[in-house]
């Protein structure tokens, strides 16, 4: 990643982040295994994302100005969090920084970051195995 010191910089600041964003929600929503974990109304969650995306890829700590420690594993326990959900989350991921103006190396990156702590919030047993 060479001329950049964060992820947060490599892909493009804040208008990067909310383009990211704004990418990546609309694939949820048509995600057959996510579509039904998310509200109608996916606003809210689209700017918490973006505040917590940003911190995470190395810039301004806007998530945790406004809601305190990010404690992500924590919150997500009200939800099923399969493998094959966590899976179809780093997909549209994929697919989302795919659409985005950021250099292969600097997507690979990015994705690698969010792989970890997308397996580390499975908390349900695979569907095939619970039912
Ligand atoms: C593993 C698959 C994942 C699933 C199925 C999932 C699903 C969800 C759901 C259902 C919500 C709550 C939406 C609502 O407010 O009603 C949520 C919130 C959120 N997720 Fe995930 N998520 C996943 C992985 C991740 C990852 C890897 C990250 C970032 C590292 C992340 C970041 C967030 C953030 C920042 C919020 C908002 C938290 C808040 O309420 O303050 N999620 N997610």
């Amino acid at each position: 990643m060479p001329n950049y010191d964060t992820l947060y910089e490599a892909l493009g600041g804040a208008d990067g982040i909310r383009d990211l964003v704004e990418r990546f929600y609309p694939k949820v929503q048509r995600h057959p295994l996510l579509a039904p974990l998310f509200p109608e109304d996916i606003t809210p969650v689209m700017e918490k994302q973006y505040l917590f995306l940003t911190q995470f890829m190395g810039g301004p700590p806007l998530y945790s100005n406004e809601y305190g420690h990010p404690m992500m594993r924590a919150r997500h326990l009200p939800f099923e969090i399969t493998p094959e959900r966590a899976n179809a989350w780093l997909d549209c991921m994929a697919l989302a920084l795919s659409e985005t103006d950021a250099p292969e190396p600097v997507r690979k990156l990015a994705l690698e970051r969010l792989s970890g702590p997308a397996h580390h919030f499975v908390n349900t047993e695979s569907e095939s195995s619970s039912h």
